[in-house]
């Protein structure tokens, strides 16, 4: 029998099987059908592996276990597809809005600040709506992350471009059409070409764009193939359009909503506030060491991912060059060194190799590493959107990160030198305004947050725990007691440690550990939040290590006994 079996055949048999496991709710029954149909096709699989393509093997093994480790999605609440795919607890603010106009099949356009957690909001309705959610996505260097990231939590996705091989591309939008994946990414480039054809004839549910300010010409990264989507709406049989952006400028929501075609679309704007962020702000000389002082923030967070901001390519060199004269694992990175080389720093900071990039303002978008514990500017940024942005890339998976500002007038005046070679008035006088802004934000006394969420346009009560002036502290109060006393010589690299510091440095070395021998970045096995709630709770079985926020179902069959174990020696 089988050997007349014949690609088709197969084929048609695993659709069959794709629609019952992803199309609907599953009743015991109809589960139990599919773990037999699943059978069946193992064995037709040992048979004639010759029938199996990589990408149909991925896709059975996905379906395998999303048939013993997830509980049914389709026709499922948001907030238990919360739980269960993603683990955690609840939702922050914006999203559950969000996903609620989206599932009533609504045009939407969230606006929420960096690491607010967007992209929950089209992940979670791919999973509810069945058929395919297409994700527009501008970086490319960044979809495979993604992609790997929701692999990791047991979501069939995949992505299209460019970078792929004949073959490859090939296999992925057969699957596409046979409507295999709940999300596919793709650069806007992408729609122009041949997959707009191939989308017309696919069950798209939802399109969701990501950082969709890039289709307006206001924005501060206008990319021309976001125009490639105009029209896509009503080519997709007008199918629902989510546009997320963290730029919240009127002229670019105006132009988002215009350009994709939009119908009276529901709009969120999230919050501003990021209390996460301890912000503290020194004002440089009064017989301070910038430098020295800079050193010893750094030190203290050894083994913890940081950015340095500085003014000019000169001071980012010697800066790095400083750090790492003092055994730190610094690269420095800005627009005057070659592609390559700026690459190689990213990538190294992305996979922990070194610990801090010092940079300069070139160091920007697309930085999407969820655990960077501390921000510090070594010079001040030119105005407050700038600070707002270079900070908010700290502490993107929730968990507690400084950010240090030292500033001085002489930022100020070297602003005022560069704009004076502005030849546009306005822009002149646009910039010595904004700068002046932002040395009168840092010299004020009072909540950092609440001033700097009044500038973008909110009003909030002061954040009470997370800035110096709230919270009275000076965190380089510490760094100086500890200067004057004298330095051991040998240093053994527990000693000192408290006992949950040590647990979470084994944590962390066993995440790195499981991370390359997938090969995958450590923040896909857990990220940074979750290992310190691990070591704040110490879990000592699966269903309180479930409770831990990002751990769900299918992390915890993955990683939960070499997790418990370890969390176990340590008490
Ligand atoms: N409800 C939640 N509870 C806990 N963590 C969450 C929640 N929602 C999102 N996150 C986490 O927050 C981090 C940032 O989310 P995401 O990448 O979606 O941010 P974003 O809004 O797209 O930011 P950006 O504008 O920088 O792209 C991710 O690590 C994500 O898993
Ligand atoms: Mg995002
Ligand atoms: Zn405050």
């Amino acid at each position: 029998m089988l050997g007349s079996l014949t690609k088709s055949d197969l084929q048609r048999d695993i659709d069959s099987l794709v629609q019952s496991v992803g199309g609907q709710p599953l009743s015991r029954d109809a589960r139990r059908t599919s773990r037999e149909h699943l059978s069946r096709l193992r064995n037709a699989y040992r048979d004639r592996p010759d029938l199996f393509d990589p990408a149909t093997i991925q896709l059975l093994q996905q379906l395998a276990e999303e048939l013993n480790t997830l509980p049914p999605s389709v026709g499922i609440s948001p907030r238990e597809v919360l739980r269960s795919t993603f683990g955690y607890a609840a939702f922050r603010s914006g999203q559950e809005e969000i996903i609620q106009a989206v599932l009533e099949g609504r045009d939407c356009i969230g606006v929420m600040p960096t690491g607010a957690g967007k992209s929950l909001t089209y992940q979670i309705p791919a999973r509810i709506l069945g058929g395919t959610t297409l994700v527009i996505s501008p970086l490319i260097a960044l979809m495979k992350d993604q992609v790997d990231a929701l692999t990791e939590l047991g979501i069939r996705a995949t992505f299209i471009n460019t970078s792929l091989d004949f073959e490859e591309r090939r296999s992925r939008v057969a699957a596409l059409r046979a409507g295999r994946y709940e999300l596919v990414y793709a650069a806007p480039e992408g729609i122009e070409a041949s997959l707009s054809e191939v989308l017309v004839g696919c069950d798209i549910r939802l399109v969701a764009v990501d950082e969709a300010h890039c289709i307006s010409q206001w924005g501060h990264d206008f990319r021309p193939a976001y125009r490639n989507l105009t029209g896509l709406k009503t080519r997709l049989g007008g199918v629902p359009i989510l546009a997320l952006t963290a730029t919240a400028t009127a002229e670019v929501v105006t132009d988002i909503e215009r350009q994709l075609g939009m119908r009276a679309p529901k709009q969120f704007r999230g919050s501003f506030f990021r209390p996460n962020l301890r912000l503290h702000v020194y004002r440089k000389g009064d017989g301070r060491n910038t430098r020295a002082d800079l050193l010893a923030l750094v030190r203290e967070r050894a083994d913890r991912s940081g950015i340095v901001y500085c003014l000019s390519r000169k001071t980012v060199e010697a800066t790095a060059e400083f750090l790492r004269e003092h055994g730190v694992r610094a690269m420095p990175y800005h627009a005057g060194m070659d592609p390559a080389d700026r690459s190689r720093v990213q990538d190294a900071f992305r996979r922990d190799e070194i610990d801090v990039v010092v940079a300069t303002v070139a160091f920007g978008m697309g930085i999407d590493k969820p655990n960077i514990r501390y921000v510090i500017h070594r010079d001040m940024p030119k105005s407050l959107e700038s600070y707002y942005q270079e900070i908010g890339r700290a502490g993107r998976d929730g968990a507690p990160s400084d950010c240090v500002l030292f500033y001085s007038w002489a930022e100020v005046a070297s602003f005022d030198r560069f704009t004076d070679g502005v030849d546009d008035q306005t822009v002149r006088a646009r910039g010595r305004d904004q700068c002046r802004e932002m040395f009168a934000w840092a010299d004020r006394r009072a909540c950092r947050h609440q001033t700097l969420v009044a500038y973008l346009g909110e009003a909030i009560a002061p954040c009470r725990t997370a800035c110096d002036v709230c919270t009275k502290t000076d965190l380089l109060a510490s760094v100086r007691a500890e200067s004057v006393k004298p330095r051991k010589k040998s240093r053994d690299a527990f000693e000192g440690l408290t006992a949950d510091d040590a647990l979470l440095a084994r944590l962390k070395s066993l995440r790195k550990q499981l991370a390359d021998a997938r090969g995958i970045p450590a923040y896909l096995v857990f990220s940074d939040a979750a290992l310190i709630q691990m070591v704040e709770r110490r879990p000592s079985n699966d269903s309180e290590l479930l409770a831990v926020s990002g751990v769900g179902p299918k992390k915890l069959a993955q990683y939960g006994a070499a997790f418990l174990a370890a969390l176990r020696s340590a008490t």
